[in-house]
């Protein structure tokens, strides 16, 4: 599988199977995120790995779709504010764009795998910092169900919805 090929492979899955994410695949997820470019190499993140029981129900009480509780892992990707770089022409903190490409590592390495992920940001990041203990200068920015997917060939069959190229570049 060429790189293309993998971008239009990955997709959101909102459905997962009970079959448990082995080690090794997990390791391997997680070494592609290692691997990650980070303005300044400051690599401002942590990852909690949530896979108990309760942590999945904490994870499911701060994200209110069904779905999330067919996932067995869901990682909670959280920007390290104190360790990001600030640029110094206009102070711009750099911790979301070196987060976002660190999830995305993350998410084709799995698709890579087999792996289902989605992308969620539209959860509750106050009720989850109180519940998983998140101090101040971490933000609790995504959070990736992952899994496998409930539909074997949902891999095959995503149609990718995108803009064509002429609306998104533009010559010089
Ligand atoms: C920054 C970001 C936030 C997202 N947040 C959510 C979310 O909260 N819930 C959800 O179901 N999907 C979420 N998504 C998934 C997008 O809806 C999805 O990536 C988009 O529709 C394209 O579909 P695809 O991932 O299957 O290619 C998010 C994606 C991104 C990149």
């Amino acid at each position: 599988m060429n790189f293309l090929e993998l971008a239009k492979k990955r997709c959101s899955v909102r459905q997962y199977a009970d079959t448990p994410v082995e080690k090794e695949k997990l390791d391997y997820v997680f070494e592609a995120v290692r691997m990650a470019p980070s303005a300044v190499n400051f690599q401002p993140w942590k990852f909690l790995i949530v896979t108990t029981d309760d942590g999945l129900k904490k994870v499911q009480s701060c994200y209110g779709r069904d779905w999330i509780k067919t996932a067995p892992i869901c990682m909670i990707a959280c920007s390290d504010h104190r360790a990001s770089w600030k640029r110094g022409s206009d102070g711009k903190d750099h911790a979301d764009i070196d987060i976002a490409i660190a999830v995305e590592h993350l998410c084709l390495a799995a698709a890579e795998q087999g792996l289902g992920t989605c992308w969620v940001c539209n959860f509750d990041t106050v009720r989850c910092r109180e519940l998983f203990q998140i101090p101040d200068y971490l933000e609790p920015a995504v959070m990736i169900p992952m899994g496998y997917p409930a539909s074997a060939s949902i891999f095959e069959e995503n149609n990718k919805k995108r803009k064509e190229l002429n609306e998104i570049i533009q010559q010089y």
